[in-house]
């Protein structure tokens, strides 16, 4: 499919036309921008520019999320986070800020606490994803889930879910974390709300951690 429009500057400046398409092949789409100056009569120069403009190259790639096998027919470079949201509805991760420095995505891949917005979903591999929809499923995320309505955790509740898979993660690696250590693990969550102690008193409830 092509498209293309062509414009012609004033009568009093040089001659000069510029001729834009749009070229649509397969799953490329560029752009040709041809450039034609003629300062006089008898001479004349052409400007080429050609583009890229997108190459769709999606594929379907099998995950398994929560345990369910998957497949999300995307494009490589596509984040995890948009993947488990818009194309496998798991609305529960969140967008907050999408560079990795708030924590409102996290989700796990094989037990590990990762951004879903800054993990493209061809790194995925065979790993497993874990989500807030599935975090229940597991011993210490059913604990951090009743410890968050046991203290009534959230207030408007948008980074929570980003919240309790740090949390799992972390009493996934360490059962009885210290205080200093919630704190480290925790402090790429961001709480607009400042729900910070009630959040440090969950996963002590739910870690059995009383001092
Ligand atoms: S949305 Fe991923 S860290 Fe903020
Ligand atoms: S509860 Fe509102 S941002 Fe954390």
């Amino acid at each position: 499919m092509i498209s293309s429009t062509v414009r012609r500057q004033p009568r009093h400046s040089p001659d000069r036309r510029s001729i834009s398409q749009t070229l649509v092949h397969g799953d490329r789409v560029m752009a040709l921008n041809l450039g034609i100056i003629r300062p006089s009569r008898h001479s004349a120069c052409v400007l080429v520019n050609i583009m890229t403009l997108r190459h769709d190259a999606a594929m379907p790639y099998t995950l398994t999320v929560n345990g369910r096998r998957r497949i999300a027919d995307v494009e490589g470079d596509t984040p995890l986070l948009w993947v488990l949201r818009d194309t496998l509805d798991l609305p529960g991760t969140k967008f907050g800020c999408g560079i990795a420095q708030c924590g409102a995505c996290t989700v796990h891949v094989d037990g590990e606490a990762v951004r879903a917005c800054q993990t493209p979903v061809s790194g995925v591999g065979a790993g497993k994803i874990t989500t807030i929809e599935g975090i229940g499923a597991t011993p210490h995320g059913k604990r951090l889930q009743d410890a968050w309505v046991a203290l009534d955790v959230p207030q408007c509740g948008y980074c929570q879910a980003g919240q309790i898979m740090s949390a799992a993660a972390l009493l996934k690696a360490t059962p009885k974390p210290s205080d200093a250590q919630i704190d480290d693990a925790m402090s790429g969550n961001l709480c607009r709300c400042a729900t910070y102690l009630r959040i440090r008193r969950a996963i002590k409830q739910a870690a059995g951690v009383t001092a």
